[in-house]
């Protein structure tokens, strides 16, 4: 089954769904974009991902490419269409198409919005999340608005290439002042040796991640004790655990820090609770679709 993509209106097979080369997105990575979970045929947390692009647009003076309401059916007809039971859709906006120039003028250039969607094995990261993974520290040397999801994610890429190279599965940024901020492609935890859990302040530093915004509600209402503050690596090294937030990765605990072991060395007891939790705190929408039932094929089954 070819994959099938919406770009700008259209849907088409992933192959030859195209923008133009002058799309601002591929010229200047001027755009912003979304990951969403899907699990068993619903959107988890749509309606916090949807808010997070209109601030990114309103951060960035890009206009709705459409109106979130038909955004929100191009998702599903996407993930439909693709017949992504468990998996991610991705939306991307771009400010759109016009002869480069670093100028732009919101009121003629008309946003790109292109929609993928594609299936996960989540058993895969379970498995991942049994076992725990490692995380390298690298300073953060990205712009100061990373609370804005755009597309200009090459410091991140190379962070994410370098642990990878190091035989880890995820890069911590760490600031000037030595506190990190957060991963390359994730939020960062730990829990102290007194069992309080800590993350780093929403500031401009981070990207506002919802899954962590669904672990604060869900440590709420498990009475957890957690600080909103900044630690440094020397800090999570001594922890008790730590973990990872992201849509793709949910909660994963990490078991080392820059080659040091964190805690007993196996993913901390909270670490897992919250991911198994997870799904009771978080918000899915009704069911996009249901695979067809097999059709009973008599020969098959005649004696
Ligand atoms: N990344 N911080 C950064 C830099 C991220 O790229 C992400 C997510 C997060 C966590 O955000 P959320 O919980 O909303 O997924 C934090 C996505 C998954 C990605 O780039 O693929």
């Amino acid at each position: 089954m070819s994959r099938i993509a919406y770009v700008n209106g259209l849907y088409m097979p992933t192959r030859s769904a195209v923008v133009q080369i002058d799309d601002r997105g591929y010229q200047f990575a001027d755009g912003v974009y979304e990951v969403c979970v899907v699990r068993d045929g619903r959107i988890i947390d749509e309606e916090r991902h949807l808010k997070r692009l209109e601030r990114s647009l309103g951060e960035l003076s890009i206009r709705w490419p459409v109106t979130p309401s038909a955004l929100a059916i191009v998702m599903r007809e996407v993930i439909q269409r693709n017949r992504v039971r468990d998996g991610t859709v991705y939306i991307q906006v771009t400010r759109g198409v016009g002869p480069r120039n670093h100028v732009f003028t919101p009121e003629t250039v008309r946003p790109s919005l292109v929609v993928t969607a594609r299936s996960v094995d989540w058993a895969v990261a379970d498995e991942s999340a049994a076992k725990g993974i490692a995380v390298i520290s690298t300073p953060d040397n990205r712009w100061e608005r990373v609370d804005i999801k755009t597309i200009s994610l090459l410091p991140n890429v190379l962070a994410k290439q370098k642990a990878k190279e190091a035989g880890a599965g995820e890069a911590w940024f760490v600031d000037s002042k030595g506190f990190v901020t957060e991963g390359a492609s994730s939020n960062a935890w730990i829990v102290t040796t007194d069992g309080v859990l800590v993350t780093r302040d929403v500031d401009r530093g981070i990207l506002r991640g919802v899954t962590r915004d669904v672990v604060l509600k869900m440590l709420e209402r498990e009475n957890l004790v957690f600080e909103e503050r900044r630690f440094t690596i020397a800090e999570a090294q001594s922890a008790r655990e730590a973990f990872i937030t992201s849509a793709g990765n949910l909660v994963m605990p990490v078991i080392k820090i820059d080659g040091r072991i964190v805690g007993s060395g196996m993913p901390g007891e909270l670490s897992l609770k919250l991911r198994q939790l997870f799904f009771t705190e978080a918000e899915a929408s009704p069911r996009i679709w249901r695979p067809k039932p097999i059709a009973h094929n008599s020969k098959l089954f005649d004696k």
